[in-house]
């Protein structure tokens, strides 16, 4: 069989995100995505469980011979990449991490980075900002309990009452970047922004679509005919 899609996963919605980016920039590619919704919240599983729902969802995906594997999920990509990449040698990984290092090169003074439990406490988080953050900045982590499975499965306004619990215990902190460290983050967009209108918010999705055209480059993998491409979605509910 030819290799030739690429295959995205998240814990359902979220990673919907990446995909809409990745579609625009590689538009002659074809994309599986797996929605793992029956398996959302990712962010409080133990690693061990998450682990190996990702290695069962990675399986799958390579049973239809797709060319690379996108972690279209932070808490997934924090936790299980260096694991994945361990167990399986020869396949190519690009992951979603906390877009920090945008945030602290745009010299933003006051940073929430909003992340699910998981993402927060994970050593590579703590790098992430020791690696970037200059001594003028702020940078305050937010584990936001409950948000990713409110996007999910919930209404709107109980979106917006959860992130609104979660922000407004900063609104005097002077915030002018938000960091959203979670592909579900970006459906709550319009609520952060009535807590922080004049705040940035920063997600990864172009980076990540950036690189995974990248690693297509690198491997002599680009589709290159001109025929657009087509997305399968397989919902796990
Ligand atoms: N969308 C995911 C992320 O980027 C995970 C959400 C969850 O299932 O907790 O972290």
């Amino acid at each position: 069989m030819n290799k030739n899609e690429i295959g995205i996963f998240d814990s359902g919605i979220g990673g919907i995100t990446i995909l809409n980016e990745l579609k625009k920039i590689l538009p002659n590619e074809n994309f599986i995505y797996y929605a793992d919704s029956k398996n959302n919240p990712y962010g409080n599983k133990s690693l061990n469980e998450l682990f190996k729902i990702v290695c069962d969802i990675v399986d799958k995906l390579l049973k239809r011979n797709v060319k690379l594997i996108v972690i279209a999920c932070n808490t997934a990509t924090t936790r299980c990449i260096n694991m994945l990449r361990e167990k399986y040698k020869n396949v190519i990984f690009v992951g979603t991490e906390p877009a920090i290092k945008v945030a602290c090169d745009k010299n933003f003074k006051n940073t929430i980075v909003m992340a699910t439990p998981g993402t927060i406490n994970t050593e590579r988080m703590h790098q992430l900002v020791d690696n970037n953050i200059k001594d003028n900045q702020n940078v305050y982590l937010i584990p936001c309990e409950g948000l990713a499975d409110t996007i999910e499965f919930k209404t709107e306004k109980e979106v917006e009452i959860k992130v609104n619990e979660l922000l407004t215990p900063y609104k005097d902190k002077d915030i002018d970047s938000i960091v959203l460290g979670c592909t579900h983050y970006p459906y709550a967009k319009k609520f952060i922004k009535n807590i922080f209108p004049n705040a940035t918010l920063i997600d990864g999705n172009h980076g990540v679509s950036k690189q995974v055209k990248r690693m297509l480059k690198e491997h002599d993998l680009l589709n290159n005919n001109n025929k657009k491409g087509n997305v399968q979605i397989i919902f796990n509910k």
